[in-house]
């Protein structure tokens, strides 16, 4: 069968991450997809730095938004990240021109998340995102294919891999935030401005995205209240313990009464609870659903073999014909979060 044809935007550690993976496992993911997966054009910040790849092989596009345009490109995989600027555009152009669109940029689709999935249905391109999400874990496919089924009453977890990183080194050797902060930037998960991590931003791009696959609504990342964890103090760890808990920064959205209630803030978690044992780097995400009752996902939520496998299954998806709606369903059925969009219970 033909190859599904490839452009890489951005070749950081998600994306040289995806050139090894495809390379690694070529053959187990040419049978799985039904055909072969393969790169024809690559195009990143800088051409000249060492990623350990040999990158002659592939068609260097200098003028990212110019893969767009490739006819010899069946889907773009964006991983350069920010929420407005060249990702955006490129986002725009590949589904306009009807080419699908894989990408792990949370930021973008909490903002930009409904109109992208309509550029998408109206260019009958598929538009997909599992590595925007925890990383590794396949929590969007869980939820949007496994639960598809069910009324989800509630979403939470743990979606950012710096500050569990950080609140878990805090509790068991006693150091202050301040400290370890430093060396969870040297793990390398960090966001380019680690403020998103650590002010709960990153988390509440992810819980939008999560939100609106479990309840069918427009991500509105505007509508997330996000708290971060730069005030927690190593004394508020140890009373915690104290008290059977452990602080970790949870993502959770509700639906009340009164619509969807978003929110990301520092929890205490009961040590009995699972995600009071989800430690480091770790993501979780618990969904409770009607009828399948409670799901409990776990991994990793950042790194380069993680984050390019979710990036990989995707295009797996894709060559085989099986993508589907971006949110579970038609964008025009997409609904507003309503009421809590302000915050308030
Ligand atoms: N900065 C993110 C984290 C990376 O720490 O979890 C994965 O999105």
């Amino acid at each position: 069968a033909d190859a599904l044809r490839v452009a890489l935007a951005g070749l950081g550690t998600v994306g040289g991450g995806v050139i090894r993976l495809l390379d690694a496992n070529r053959d187990l993911i040419t049978r799985r997809a039904g055909r072969p997966i393969e790169v024809v054009a690559i195009s990143a910040r800088d051409r000249t730095r060492d990623r350990g790849i040999d990158l002659s092989r592939f068609a260097w596009v200098d003028d990212t938004s110019a893969l767009a345009a490739q006819d010899d490109v069946d889907v773009v995989a964006e991983m350069i990240g920010g929420s407005d600027g060249p990702a955006l555009t490129l986002a725009r152009a590949t589904l306009a021109a009807g080419r699908g669109f894989v990408t792990a940029n949370k930021a973008m689709l909490a903002h930009h998340g409904l109109e992208l999935a309509e550029l998408a249905e109206r260019g009958n391109a598929p538009l997909k995102f599992e590595a925007a999400v925890a990383g590794g874990i396949p929590v969007i496919k869980g939820l949007r294919e496994g639960a598809a089924a069910n009324a989800i009453g509630r979403v939470y977890g743990i979606l950012n891999g710096t500050c569990n990183f950080i609140l878990s080194k805090m509790e068991a050797e006693g150091r202050d935030f301040a400290e370890v902060l430093a060396e969870a930037q040297a793990l390398g998960y960090a966001e380019a401005d680690p403020t998103f991590d650590i002010d709960g931003i990153d988390a509440a791009h992810k819980l939008s995205i999560l939100a609106s696959i479990a309840f069918g609504t427009r991500p509105a990342f505007a509508a997330v209240q996000a708290q971060g964890i730069r005030h927690v103090l190593g004394a508020d760890i140890a009373e915690a313990a104290a008290l059977g808990h452990r602080v970790r920064l949870v993502g959770l959205a509700e639906a009340g009464p009164h619509g969807l209630f978003q929110r990301v803030h520092p929890h205490l978690v009961p040590f009995d609870h699972p995600l009071a044992h989800v430690t480091g780097s770790t993501n979780a995400v618990v969904a409770e659903g009607d009828h399948v009752g409670r799901l409990f996902f776990q991994g990793a939520g950042a790194g380069e073999g993680p984050t390019a496998s979710a990036v990989v299954a995707d295009l797996i998806d894709i060559a085989r014909g099986v993508a589907g709606p971006p949110f579970a369903m038609p964008a025009a059925l997409l609904a507003a979060p309503t009421a809590a969009d302000s915050g308030e219970r």
